[in-house]
């Protein structure tokens, strides 16, 4: 497979995905509820999905497409892409500018093996392919060397669920035990950016639990090839996302934040 070629297609679809966001940003939105009330569907997740789904399917039409507002296909081969037009919807919906489109190429056991995040206000393009690095706007990315918990900056997010679950799954007692051991935390709202951020050095760690694999797919493979680790909360590398979860970090706060997590 030629890595290169494909990553180059993601990139270019994520353009196109951007040429539409940028004139919907800071208008007044439409806004369809999903599965509950925080869960919410935008003009512009529907519009950059058009967009996105097209591209990717022509190009190559073997992969299948799981991508978050329903543009399903099953395909042919062992790969599929896992798209989220607008990581971030929330923030989108509300107007504030950090959202993402995150494309990733993953096989049937969720290797990704390209992740794309863009994003389109900024003009960030992140970007990576199994063995060949990641980059931000065409430089070579790395992981923080930060190697003190008490020093580092890490990110995570909330489950639009949370109302529904118990406070050892909604993520509020793992928020409380990690802010007391860290130099700050953020919760900016775009899982897909987050990841992007660790990989570039940005943020030193970022955790979730019941995320989705369009969310963070592209994430995964950037601070894979960034130097990074990622793995399920029980430091299972395989297991990051199939269980719906992961902790991501520069590779040396990885043991820190999985015992944080356990408690
Ligand atoms: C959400 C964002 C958010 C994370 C949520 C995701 P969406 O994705 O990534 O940061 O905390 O779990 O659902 O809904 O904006 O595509």
């Amino acid at each position: 497979m030629n890595l290169k070629a494909i990553q180059a297609v993601a990139e270019q679809a994520a353009l196109h995905a951007g040429t539409v966001l940028r004139p919907l940003f800071d208008q007044p939105h439409e806004e369809q509820t999903k599965s509950n009330i925080y869960d919410v569907v935008t003009e512009g997740d529907l519009a950059a999905e058009a967009a996105i789904l097209p591209l990717l399917r022509d190009a190559f039409p073997e992969f299948g497409i799981v991508s978050e507002e329903g543009g399903g296909f099953e395909g042919s081969g062992e790969y599929a892409w896992h798209i989220d037009p607008i990581d971030g919807t929330t923030n989108f919906a509300n107007n504030i500018p950090f959202f993402s489109v995150s494309i990733a190429l993953a096989d049937r056991q969720l290797n990704p093996v390209v992740g794309v995040v863009y994003m389109p206000i900024l003009n960030e393009m992140f970007s990576a392919a199994h063995g060949h690095g990641a980059t931000l706007n065409g430089k070579p990315i790395h992981v923080s060397g930060l190697g003190e918990l008490s020093r580092a900056v890490m990110a995570s997010g909330f489950p639009t669920t949370r109302h529904t679950l118990p406070e050892e799954l909604n993520n509020v007692r793992h928020w409380r035990e990690m802010l007391w051991r860290v130099r700050d935390l953020r919760r900016f709202g775009s899982a897909a950016l987050d990841l992007s951020y660790v990989a570039c050095g940005r943020l030193d760690g970022f955790w979730e639990r019941h995320i989705h694999s369009w969310d963070v797919l592209a994430g995964i493979c950037l601070i894979r090839e960034a130097g990074g680790t990622v793995t399920d909360y029980a430091g299972v590398v395989d297991k990051a996302v199939t269980g719906a979860e992961v902790v991501a970090s520069n590779a040396l706060l990885h043991a820190e934040m999985l015992a944080v997590l356990k408690r």
